[in-house]
């Protein structure tokens, strides 16, 4: 590529050449976001400001942190070679003798080196195992099919329940795949009485029964209207099925839970008793009907959280005996750690004065949170949206697929200092 032709050369001249201010650097896919991580990692041991042992590069996959280490020690050996300054050559020199002591590498390790640092203040075993997202997946799969046949065994009555309101175990796997992916997501709940349906059905029942008779026995030219439609099934549905179950009850009420469309010259009576017929079922819906069903939906809610809760507990357990740590109990236990301890926040600020991030996931705020534990300047301060970042360390993010990417994919820097 011709210098020349660059229409954002500035921009990745600042990034090369401003290492005292943070920097937030957004560009679309390939527009080397990479090389100019690598090129101000390569400036900052050449101007003698951080040292490779006191640099963390952080990318997201294994293999882009493979990729960001080779590459700055492509550019580490280049610029050696071609260097003719001998202060600058013997930088460079040092800087690759101590290129194992720097770190570079996935957000994942990073948490983990930090967490092996400090394992007491991290709360974790010291000899804890990181577990890769398949590891993890197979645990899951472990623990939710254990806790199934545990729960066959031993609380039948558990199946029963979820029975009743018309939900089978394999339908919730899902579910417990995502309660136990967000840990940090608290699950509101509360004990709730099982509620009697009864009443309102009958109350719909009456309506029901006084509403057929103005619907045509023959279907009308342009067919029944969907109140008369919902009405002829449910009266059918009424003296076939067994009301008696909770299912049936619910499956009667969702029809008429929101509110009726009539057409007016379908129905055998004038138009204002249409009406009249039509505003009881509004009626009937708002004031009975919608709020029975939320009161059955909140109970359904609890009964599938204290089928899952004790699931996710077993998972944390099966886990917890393997000193297994996931992707994102890594990040959590790391974030927490700085979080509660400012003494060991300032001691990782003194290890790594410089923080350089690629393939920053903008979409994962505890990765942000990480970021401004490990820079920010107050280290008492816990909100980390209310940190600033020293201006050293340096922070450099590639952002990838950002939004606010400009649409030729030019790169845009914002600065803190
Ligand atoms: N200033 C430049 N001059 C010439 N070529 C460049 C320049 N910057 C990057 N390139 C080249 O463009 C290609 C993509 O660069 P790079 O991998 O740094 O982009 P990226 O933004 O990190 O890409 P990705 O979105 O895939 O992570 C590479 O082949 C690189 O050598
Ligand atoms: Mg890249």
């Amino acid at each position: 590529m011709n210098e020349k032709v660059i229409p954002d050369i500035d921009e990745r001249n600042q990034i090369v050449n401003e290492l005292d201010k943070n920097m937030l650097v957004e560009a679309g896919a390939g527009s080397g976001k990479t090389t100019s991580i690598v090129n101000r990692m390569v400036s900052l041991v050449i101007s003698g400001k951080c040292k490779v042992e006191n640099m963390a590069a952080i990318t997201f996959t294994r293999k882009a942190a493979q990729e960001l280490k080779e590459r700055f020690q492509n550019e580490l050996e280049r610029r050696y070679r071609e260097e003719e300054n001998t202060a600058i050559k013997s930088a460079l020199k040092e800087a690759l003798e101590n290129m194992e002591k720097s770190f570079i590498g996935t957000i994942h390790s990073f948490c983990a080196s930090l967490l092996r640092e400090r394992p007491v203040e991290g709360g974790v075993d010291p000899d804890f195992e990181e577990m890769d997202e398949l590891t993890d997946k197979l645990m899951h799969k472990q623990a939710w099919q254990q806790y199934l046949l545990d729960i066959r065994k031993d609380f039948p009555e558990k199946l029963a329940e979820l029975n009743d309101i018309g939900i089978k175990p394999a339908d919730m796997e899902e579910i417990f795949n995502l309660l136990t992916e967000y840990p940090d997501v608290e699950v509101v709940r509360s004990r709730i009485q099982k509620p009697d349906l009864m009443p309102v059905v009958k109350e719909l029942k009456k309506l029901l029964y006084r509403a057929r008779h103005y619907i045509p026995k023959t279907e009308p030219e342009k067919g029944y209207d969907s109140l008369q439609s919902k009405i002829m099934d449910s009266v059918r549905m009424l003296s076939y099925f067994d009301m008696d179950t909770d299912i049936n009850r619910v499956s009667i009420l969702e029809r008429f839970e929101n509110e009726q469309r009539v057409i007016l010259n379908r129905w055998l009576c004038d138009s204002a008793t249409t009406k009249q017929i039509q505003g009881e079922f509004n009626t009937i819906a708002q004031t009975q009907i919608k709020p029975a069903l939320q009161k059955w939906r909140e109970y359904c809610h609890d009964v599938v959280m204290s089928f899952l809760l004790p699931a996710v507990e077993y998972y944390e357990n099966l886990k917890a005996r393997r000193s297994g740590l996931n992707f994102q109990d890594l990040l959590l236990k790391t974030v927490n750690m700085l979080k509660n301890h400012p003494e060991v926040r300032l001691y990782f600020q003194n290890k790594y004065r410089c923080l350089l991030i690629d393939e920053f996931q903008d979409t994962d705020p505890i990765q942000a949170e990480l970021m401004f534990m490990i820079t920010g300047q107050d280290i008492n301060e816990k909100q980390w949206h209310k940190l600033v970042p020293h201006p050293v360390p340096f922070l450099l993010s590639g952002i990838r697929n950002s939004p606010y990417t400009d649409s030729e994919g030019r790169i845009s820097i914002y600065t803190t200092a």
